[in-house]
């Protein structure tokens, strides 16, 4: 059957999708100067339909002048020329379809970019303006208006807010050159309208909305309590006026209105709640349609806390249309290999973690180079680090590049396949020849071909069928859960080997020959 109509035929088909995250900065570089683009997504199209990935998310390939890599959209309805022009994208999405895979692209409405012509406008028109209000502009306190208007920071480090040349502030929650826009102003929601539909009409399959639980700022924008500062992203609760405002649900049912309009498409969104209820709130029948579970994202390798992480993502959801969606790493945090102790022992965790992830009920997501067991780059000199929260923080914290350097392909030295330069955005270790995609698909052991297994048993094998997990009893310090359809999955965290549940064993993380479970492993059984 042509791929493309079997596509449009199955309009939920994320509830149990496998998302692949490319950073696109950092997959795959078709042009040859060190940066991943477009054209490197196509040319790899291939190696994801074989690795058997249902959809893309593509990180921001807007024009922007990368003040947070992208993250900083001066035009939201075009290509950046580093990652190529929209025939390009054209491209690559309908090649994506003929091979069976989704496209889902980044959605960035909380924040423009400095660049922007409306921020621009706005800076040019002066205080009072229609064209201030689409952002956050205001006086400032004191009695010559130096102080901020209020004592919020910015999630990068240092206050949210900038002061411009003529003695007004505006707010921006990440860097200075990201202004948060004023959601409450009609041109705004009506242009995010027009962006979804822009890309929708292209044919995209949906969006990762960025800061999803951002947009809305409570009126008159008070003080918050001042908190310890939790780290990048880090929710803060109650409290923290930044994030997770009530009038936000009323932008998310708009972005459903518009989906609502493209059968079959849908919206994940990056909240950075962790109550549950909170959360659940945006999983109503008419706002998203999944939410990252974070809670594994930043689990530690302890049966508490991945036990923990899986209750509460399976209690936000229920009560909610939305299966639960699960992700170990993004291009936020560091990856999960260097996150459960790094070398061979993050190494044997990150093979059982994939098999844990890939066996829960729901939407997973898995980010570029998890398949290769990429660990994070933790040595990167100072001097190539690129992250705005390197220079925000006053270079005490070093901000996201380690999780964020290119993939290796194929070869023995930098660039490993990335690009024809050796030279990357970010340089590459030179002790990367045995991680390469090419050297990994001819071991039948590695983790991207226990990957490639995974994925196949999991859209092939009736034992994932159902969305319930039932938690079925378990030697001290493992963990072990059954599907509806059969499937049953151990995951071992003790510092011994435990037995063998009974039953065919459909996959396993480890050499489970010997009628044992290893330590660090994970095997999945036929129940
Ligand atoms: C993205 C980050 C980005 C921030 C500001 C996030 O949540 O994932 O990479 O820096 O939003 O747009």
């Amino acid at each position: 059957m042509n791929p493309d109509t079997t596509l449009r035929a199955d309009a939920d088909w994320w509830r149990d999708a496998v998302f692949y995250q490319v950073y696109i900065r950092s997959f795959a570089d078709g042009n040859g100067d060190g940066v991943g683009d477009l054209a490197g997504i196509r040319s790899r199209l291939p190696y994801l339909a074989d690795l058997g990935v249902d959809a893309l998310w593509i990180t921001p390939f807007y024009p922007s002048p990368m003040a947070d890599h992208g993250y900083d959209v001066a035009d939201p309805r075009d290509v950046e020329p580093v990652f190529g022009d929209l025939a390009e994208f054209d491209a690559l999405l309908a090649e994506a379809h003929a091979l069976g895979i989704r496209v889902t692209v980044d959605l960035v409405p909380n924040h423009s970019s400095d660049a922007r012509d409306w921020f621009q406008a706005a800076l040019a028109a002066g205080p009072g303006s229609p064209e201030r209000g689409r952002y956050l502009f205001r006086d400032g306190r004191g009695a010559d208006g130096s102080e901020p208007p209020n004592n919020w920071p910015s999630v990068f480090g240092g206050p949210a807010w900038s002061r411009v040349p003529d003695g007004q502030w505006y707010l921006h929650i990440f860097a200075p050159e990201q202004p948060d826009l004023d959601f409450t102003h009609a041109d705004v929601l009506a242009d995010l309208e027009e962006t979804m539909r822009f890309w929708l009409d292209r044919g995209v399959d949906g969006f990762r909305i960025d800061v999803a639980h951002g947009m809305a700022k409570p009126e008159g924008l008070p003080d918050m309590v001042p908190m310890e500062d939790t780290g990048l992203l880090a929710d803060h609760g109650p409290g923290d006026h930044r994030f997770d405002q009530d009038e936000v649900h009323a932008v998310h049912r708009r972005i459903r209105r518009v989906l609502d309009q493209y059968p079959g498409t849908m919206a994940v969104g990056e909240v950075w709640v962790s109550d549950d209820d909170r959360l659940a709130r945006y999983l109503r029948p008419d706002e998203l349609q999944l939410a990252f579970n974070f809670k594994l994202l930043t689990a530690e390798w302890s049966t508490e806390d991945l036990r923990d992480a899986v209750v509460h993502s399976l209690a936000s959801v229920s009560g909610t249309p939305a299966p639960a969606c699960w992700v170990l790493s993004n291009h936020d945090r560091p990856r999960h290999v260097t996150r459960y102790g790094g070398g061979e022992t993050g190494l044997q965790r990150a093979r059982a973690a994939a098999l844990f992830q890939l066996a829960l009920p729901g939407a997973a997501y898995v980010y570029n180079g998890d398949e290769l067991g990429m660990p994070n780059v933790d040595d990167l000199p100072e001097e190539v680090l690129q992250d705005p929260v390197w220079e925000r923080s006053g270079h005490t914290e070093r901000g996201r590049d380690a999780c964020r350097v290119p993939m290796p392909w194929s070869g023995e030295e930098p660039s490993y396949g990335f690009s024809s330069s050796p030279e990357t955005w970010l340089p590459m270790p030179a002790d990367w020849a045995a991680l390469t995609v090419e050297a990994q698909a001819a071991d039948p052991s590695s983790i991207q071909s226990l990957y490639r297994k995974a994925l196949r048993l999991r859209s092939s094998s009736p034992a994932f069928a159902g969305e319930e997990l039932q938690w079925l009893p378990a030697p001290e310090d493992c963990l072990a859960f059954r599907r509806p359809g059969g499937l049953v999955c151990l995951l071992n965290l003790s510092h011994a080997p435990v037995p063998l549940p009974e039953g065919p064993v459909l996959l396993a993380s480890a050499d489970v020959s010997a009628g044992q479970v290893p330590v660090d492993a994970a095997v999945w059984l036929q129940g």
